[in-house]
Formats: C-alpha cells, sequence, structure tokens
C-alpha cells in the first residue's frame, strides 16, 4: 500500500504574512471552508497569540471546521502556547505547530540566545504543549541553514518530549532540490528516534524552486507532510504551490508513489477565492490555475488535442475544476438557484441577509451583463466595498465625465460612518479623478504602491477587477473592487483599501 501525503495548507498563516494580504476573519473562514472541501489535511488558521484579530479567526475556524484539522502556530513560549490552545479549544482535531530559529544567524542576531538556549527552550515548549493537546508540531525556523549536528540534537529532543510532526524549513527560500532532500535524508538517518514522528517540508520560493525542493524533500528525504499554500501565496516570493504540488503527485503517481487526499475539482475555486480576496492576481501562464494552463494557441497543438488530447495535455482541465466558461446564471435566474451555485462553488455565506445582499448585487449586475459566469459570481459575494455595515466606507454611486483634450472629472457618493457624502474632483484620467474626490474628504495621505486592473471574464463585457495596494504608516493592504464599469470597480476597491487601513492590527510577526 502506498503511503498517505499529508497536505498541510498555510494561506492564511504564512500566506497572509504576504504584505497586502491581510485578511478579515469572515474571509478567512470562507477560505478554510474551501480548504476543507478541497479535503486539506491540516489548516494553519493563524498565529493565535499574534493579534486579538488572529485569535478570534482562529478560534471561528476552529469551532466551524469538521474534517480538517485545525493548527495555530505559536512561537516556542508558554504564553504564546496557552493562547493557541484556547484558541483551538472548539476544534474537533487540533494541532499546535511551535517553533524557535536554530540556525546562528538567528541564534546570535535576531533571539540573542545561546544555541544551549534555545535548545532548553524548545524542548520546555514542546513538552508544555503536549501536555495541553496530542498533535505537537516543531519547527527550526531557518532550519536548512542550521548547523546539521546542532539540528540532531534539537529535534531528537523534541521527538523525544513528544513532538508529533517536525517540519524542516527553508525560510529564506536558499535550498536546492537534491541538497534540501539530503539534508532531510540525513536528518532522519542520524536522528535515533526519527520514526517517531512524521517528517514536512517548508519551502519559500526566493529562488523559484519551493515546489522542488518539497518534491525532493518527499523523494529523496522521505517526509510525509508539505506545507504549501493556495496560488503560492506568501511573504517574498511566497510559498510552495498546493495546486502545483499537488498535481505534481497525483500525475506522477508512477514516481512518487503516494496517496493524496485532495479533491482536486476544488483546486480553480479555491484558487480564485483567495485571489479576489487578497488581490493578488494570478498570472495567465501559471501552472494549473492560471487562463492559459490549459489553452492551446497554436494550430500543431489545437490539431493534436483534437485528435488526441493527451497529444499535448497531461492534465485533465476538468479535474481541477475548469469547466468550458460556462453561462452559469442570468438575469431571470432565481435566489435558490443563485445560492444553489454558490454550494457548488463552495461558497457558503453567513447569513440570510449575507445571502441576499449578495443576491441584490447579483440581480443589479445581471441587469447589466447577460451572461453571468462563476467568475462574476464570485466577484459578487468577494465584493467588499458595498453593504457591510460594520465598515467605514461604502461605495454608492459615481458619475464622470472625460472627452478627448478635456480634463476628466468625477462626482463620487460613498458612505462614512453610514453618512453619505457627495465629491467632485478632476484628474489625469476619469480613475484619477475618482479616487482624488475620495481623497478630498478622506485625506488618508496613504500612498498608492500598486494599481491593477483584469477582466475577470475575457470580453469587454466582462466586469473589470481592480486592485489597489496602499501603504500608510508602515501598513500595506489590498483593496479589490468589481464592476463592469472599470472607473466604478477602481473606486470600489479603494474605498475597499481604505476600510483595511481603518481596522489597526498591533499583529506580532511570525518572523523576523
Ligand atoms: O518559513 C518559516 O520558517 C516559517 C516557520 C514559522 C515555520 O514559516
Ligand atoms: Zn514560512
Amino acid at each position: 500500500m502506498a503511503d498517505k501525503l499529508i497536505i498541510f495548507d498555510t494561506t492564511l498563516r504564512d500566506g497572509e504574512q504576504s504584505p497586502g494580504a491581510s485578511m478579515t476573519k469572515d474571509e478567512k473562514l470562507r477560505i478554510a471552508r474551501q480548504l476543507e472541501r478541497l479535503r486539506v489535511d491540516v489548516i494553519e488558521a493563524g498565529f493565535a497569540a499574534s493579534s486579538n484579530g488572529d485569535f478570534d479567526a482562529v478560534q471561528l475556524i476552529a469551532n466551524s471546521i469538521k474534517d480538517s484539522t485545525v493548527c495555530s502556530l505559536s512561537r516556542a513560549n508558554d504564553r504564546d502556547i496557552s493562547r493557541a490552545a484556547e484558541a483551538l479549544k472548539g476544534a474537533n482535531s487540533a494541532r499546535i505547530h511551535t517553533f524557535i530559529a536554530t540556525s546562528a544567524l538567528h541564534m546570535e542576531k535576531k533571539l540573542r540566545m545561546t544555541p544551549d538556549q534555545v535548545f532548553e527552550q524548545a524542548k520546555q515548549s514542546v513538552r508544555f504543549a503536549r501536555n495541553l493537546v496530542g498533535d505537537v508540531e516543531f519547527s527550526p525556523e531557518d532550519g536548512y541553514r542550521s548547523d546539521v549536528d546542532f539540528l540532531c540534537r534539537i529535534l531528537e529532543a523534541v521527538i523525544a518530549e513528544g513532538a508529533t510532526t517536525i517540519n524542516v524549513p527553508d525560510t529564506v527560500g536558499y535550498a536546492i532540490p537534491e541538497l534540501y532532500g539530503n539534508f532531510i535524508k540525513t536528518l532522519r538517518e542520524r536522528i535515533p528516534n526519527s520514526d517517531k514522528a512524521i517528517w514536512s517540508v517548508h519551502c519559500h520560493n526566493d529562488l523559484g524552486m519551493a515546489v522542488a525542493n518539497s518534491l525532493a524533500g518527499v523523494k529523496i528525504g522521505g517526509a510525509r507532510q508539505i506545507e504549501c499554500t493556495i496560488n503560492g501565496l506568501g511573504e517574498r516570493a511566497g510559498n510552495c504551490s498546493l495546486e502545483e504540488v499537488v498535481m505534481a503527485v497525483k500525475t506522477r503517481r508512477d514516481y512518487f508513489d503516494l496517496d493524496v487526499g485532495i479533491d482536486t475539482h476544488h483546486i480553480l475555486a479555491a484558487s480564485r477565492m483567495v485571489s479576489q480576496t487578497t488581490g493578488f492576481v494570478v498570472q495567465p501562464n501559471k501552472a494549473v490555475v492560471g487562463a492559459n494552463a490549459f489553452a492551446h494557441a497554436s494550430g500543431i497543438h489545437q490539431d493534436g488535442v483534437l485528435k488526441a488530447r493527451d497529444t499535448y495535455e497531461i492534465m485533465r482541465a476538468e479535474d481541477v475544476g475548469w469547466s468550458a466558461n460556462k453561462i452559469v446564471l442570468g438575469k431571470l435566474s432565481g435566489r435558490n438557484a443563485f445560492k444553489q451555485r454558490l454550494q457548488e462553488l463552495g461558497v457558503q455565506l453567513e447569513s440570510e441577509s449575507d445571502v441576499n445582499a449578495a443576491f441584490t448585487r447579483f440581480k443589479e449586475l445581471a441587469d447589466r451583463k447577460s451572461e453571468i459566469f462563476d467568475e462574476d459570481i464570485l466577484a459578487v459575494v468577494g465584493d467588499e466595498s458595498v453593504s457591510h455595515d460594520n465598515e467605514q466606507y461604502g461605495f454608492v454611486s459615481l458619475s464622470q465625465h472625460s472627452e478627448t483634450g478635456e480634463r476628466p472629472v468625477a462626482t463620487i457618493v460613498f458612505t462614512v460612518g453610514g453618512k453619505e457624502v457627495k465629491e467632485t474632483s478632476e484628474g489625469n484620467g476619469p480613475v484619477d479623478a475618482s479616487l482624488k474626490a475620495i481623497e478630498t474628504h478622506v485625506k488618508s495621505g496613504a500612498e498608492m504602491v500598486l494599481y491593477s486592473v483584469n477582466a475577470i471574464s475575457g470580453s469587454t463585457e466582462s466586469q473589470g477587477e481592480v486592485t489597489v495596494r496602499l501603504q500608510n504608516s508602515g501598513r500595506v493592504v489590498n483593496g479589490v473592487g468589481a464592476d463592469p464599469d472599470i472607473v466604478v470597480a477602481s473606486a470600489k476597491a479603494y474605498l475597499s483599501a481604505l476600510n483595511k487601513l481603518q481596522s489597526k492590527s498591533d499583529r506580532v510577526a511570525a518572523q523576523g
């Protein structure tokens, strides 16, 4: 019988550490539910001790998710571990993931601790965590750049204290596949009690090798857990991408000979949900989930695929959730059909009033756009800029005038704390004028570090999806807005980013 490969998703923790990718509690729950539908084995829901917001999100996910293990990250100290255990209390299956840096560089410069102090703290933390939950993962941060003798000593000790999973992070994405695979193999061979734990790989993508390194850790090193994120989301160049690593192991089962429990049909929906929630657009040529991943443009390829699809296709597009750009709903579709499609897409709205609000937005869109695709529906439910009661800013309406040779003017009506305000401004273009009109009132002083527009479903009839990234006082946030009118989509994205800037965060960073 083949071994099982455990898929540990950290989109909501390591993925969320990416500047601008922060998510609200409800957004995290929506993604966690999609991960559960994907049958991810372990969901790292956050870092409970880092902020009250993270604690609440971990707690909400722990109380809601039934089929996946829910995990919280925690530094190696009693306070963090107790917070994690507290947040995970309601979980069917809970894991505490505790970590401390072990490379000479991190211990000396960051922690200002001696190796012996780190050794003692790691041991004591795993012991403390094991008294609270039965499933404890330990990570030596910057493990790949750590001294192998020291790593063997510390990992043997934490396994003896009851760590059930040992994760070896390549924190800075420095590894090379063969070397990383052999590193894990050496650790497993040299540590006498290594068979008492499951070995895990956690690779960052700074040199573009996170997936390759993770697979080498499995094939050469014998690891049986991969840590990854949807779309490879994560700090800097991101983490190992779930969709790529899972499809590699499934497509090349002849080579890996491992079972993976993921229901791949939900991969695309998960990718779109994460991209629309965070505003991190998926590049068209991205493997598995990019718009071109299964498109055959050249005549020779098209001809081959029509005669026999396996001439040029190694995976079936349907197996990862692609359907032939189906028109799913239209203006005559009722609330039940809308609700059912949401369920099929893995979107579970929290209350009937949320369903009603999304249905109203869907009807408004269907009045303006004859064909509604799955992407449109996901954009409608992800629309953060409208009718969110507890948010400071909400979009109401916009009019603008632009003509060749004249400076465009926009007038926007939006709510501030529930009260409508109306502002007018000129700008270099209609988008610039609209955002300047908002700033005339808000005076956020934020710097725009990214503005991007993407057609959700291809044609000019499509909705435009706009991402705006703002930076203010050291914080970076992304706002996303969608509308058939890209000027309106831009205003919605800007208001959504301002809302995120408003929600104060005093979070502690996991690394650094
Ligand atoms: O990359 C890393 O080292 C991490 C640890 C906290 C596991 O994310
Ligand atoms: Zn990481």
